[in-house]
């Protein structure tokens, strides 16, 4: 197990630019340590899958590094998992729930099958569903199905789960449960998470540091430290000064890049409308 200060994941001068020419991510400069939540919060479109499906190494970066424990990724390494927002099209509706979190052990060499089966059941019961073992994907609700995909990342055990917006597509009540099941898995398993989500107060509930990006092309426009209490709690931790001091700094920085923007836009129109009104006068 990793030594809790060590930096685990270490992104550095991180940029993507697509085939067609799109530069997703310009510029990002972030680490993760052991057992640390850390989230990015950004703007729709900034680049956030981008750069995470990069940092697991599933896209190949332009310019910058990759480092887990110090060493260069260059391939999807063993001990990062990712999982999606949308979890209807990450299970397989003709596998078990069982089916479907045993279905990425099934490589591992280095696990015996009984090994597998003890970490399955294992994940399953941490996020709840037991008693669904053996029902299919369809017969659940999305909110189970999306724990279906927690547990799946879990039993493969890995040292950090990178998760895309994994509470975006179900109702506020069930993603209040699965954050605090985030929370309690990293707590269980000693997983260390880093979250890419658009929902300021989600960041701030579950980090320990909270990295805001700019409006695309992305940078990082700022790294927050969140010390808040532990545990937290849904009630308490939202209500805290603390806590809404921090959501509101973070509403400023990312509305006031937002209305820079705005500005610079509506700035590169201005001396088009001026000629046009000035002509008549002159
Ligand atoms: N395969 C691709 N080829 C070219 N451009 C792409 C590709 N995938 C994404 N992009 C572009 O890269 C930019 C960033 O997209 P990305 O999906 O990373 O943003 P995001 O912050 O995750 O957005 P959202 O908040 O909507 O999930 C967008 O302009 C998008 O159109
Ligand atoms: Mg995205």
């Amino acid at each position: 197990m990793s030594n809790p200060s060590e930096v685990l994941l270490d992104v550095n001068g991180l940029q993507k630019r697509y085939a067609d020419g799109t530069l997703a991510v310009q510029e990002i400069t972030l680490n993760v340590r052991a057992r640390e939540f850390v989230s990015i919060v950004g703007p729709s479109g900034c680049g956030k899958t981008t750069l995470l499906k990069t940092i697991c190494a599933l896209l190949a970066p332009t310019k910058g590094t990759v480092k887990l424990h110090g060493t260069l990724i260059t391939e999807p390494p063993p001990q990062m998992v990712l999982v999606f927002q949308d979890y209807a099209r990450s299970l397989f509706p003709w596998l078990t729930v069982s089916g479907n979190v045993m279905f990425p052990l099934r490589k591992r060499k280095d696990i015996s099958q009984a090994d597998k089966e003890q970490a399955s059941q294992r994940a399953i019961e941490a996020v709840g569903l037991t008693k669904f073992a053996k029902h299919f994907p369809w017969q659940l609700s999305g909110g189970m199905q999306q724990r279906v995909a927690i547990a799946r990342a879990v039993a493969f055990r890995p040292e950090i789960l990178l998760l895309d917006e994994p509470f975006a597509s179900v109702d506020a009540l069930t993603r209040a449960d699965l954050e605090d099941l985030t929370l309690a898995l990293r707590d269980e398993f000693g997983i260390t998470m880093l979250l890419v989500t658009h929902d300021i107060d989600e960041a701030v509930y579950l980090s320990d540091r909270v990295f805001v990006l700019s409006t695309p092309p992305s940078t990082v426009l700022e790294e927050i430290p969140i010390p808040l209490a532990q545990p937290r709690d849904q009630v308490r931790t939202r209500s805290e000064a603390g806590f809404l001091q921090l959501r509101n700094h973070i509403h400023g920085l990312i509305g006031k890049k937002k209305d820079d923007g705005m500005k610079s836009f509506i700035l590169d129109k201005v001396p088009s409308t001026l000629e046009l009104e000035s002509d008549p006068v002159s």
